[in-house]
């Protein structure tokens, strides 16, 4: 597929839902319905959610809630056929500086058992492996893995994120 826009990475409105939610059924499961996105856009003022798009088309997207000194992962997504561009990785490394602009001490998440494709991209980023959640997913009761960050102010964790930017920039260069 050629790239005719340059990827942006920008905060979720109300109308990226559509969008967002193409992405959604394409990804999980269990998506959300659009209320809950919704929700989160107007009503919770712990969340913080980011889309990446090609001119005005939703390609993926990502969210944190603000939990006492986590920003914890709520969900993250990339469409199909926009999957291994380093969309993911710049969604991340964007929640990433959200959750240090907002004073998050660090990052978690839970993501499924067998879901490897997302344990890669969170490990990359240096999220370690920090307990499970049996049955966690009630649709078909996989186990969570919960993954977290170390202190986002720690050096080595400076260090890769000083390195994930430098990459980003290069990125949105090409
Ligand atoms: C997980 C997901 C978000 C990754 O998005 P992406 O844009 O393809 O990820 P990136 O291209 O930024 O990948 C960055 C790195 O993550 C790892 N990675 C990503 N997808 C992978 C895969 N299918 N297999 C192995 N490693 C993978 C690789 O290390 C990759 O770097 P590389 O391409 O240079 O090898 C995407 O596969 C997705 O939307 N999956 C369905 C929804 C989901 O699982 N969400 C997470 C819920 S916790």
């Amino acid at each position: 597929m050629a790239v005719t826009a340059p990827i942006l990475i920008e905060p979720m409105g109300l109308a990226d839902i559509p969008g967002v939610l193409d992405v959604e059924r394409l990804s999980f499961n269990a998506p959300w319905p659009a209320f809950a996105f919704h929700q989160e856009l107007t009503a919770n003022r712990m969340a913080r959610y980011l889309v990446a798009r090609v001119g005005t088309r939703v390609i993926g997207f990502g969210g944190i809630w603000l939990m006492v000194d986590d920003a914890h992962i709520t969900t993250f997504g990339v469409h199909p056929d926009w999957r291994r561009r380093g969309i993911g990785r710049r969604l991340l490394l964007e929640l990433a500086e959200l959750a240090i602009e907002l004073g998050s001490a660090r990052m978690t998440l839970e993501v499924r058992f067998g879901n490897a494709a997302a344990q890669a991209l969170y490990a990359g980023f240096g999220f370690v492996e920090a307990g499970t959640r049996p049955h966690y997913y009630s649709d078909d009761g996989e186990d969570a893995l919960i993954m977290t960050t170390p202190n986002l102010d720690d050096p080595a964790m400076q260090q890769r994120l000083a390195a994930e930017r430098a990459w980003a920039r290069a990125e949105a260069d090409r």
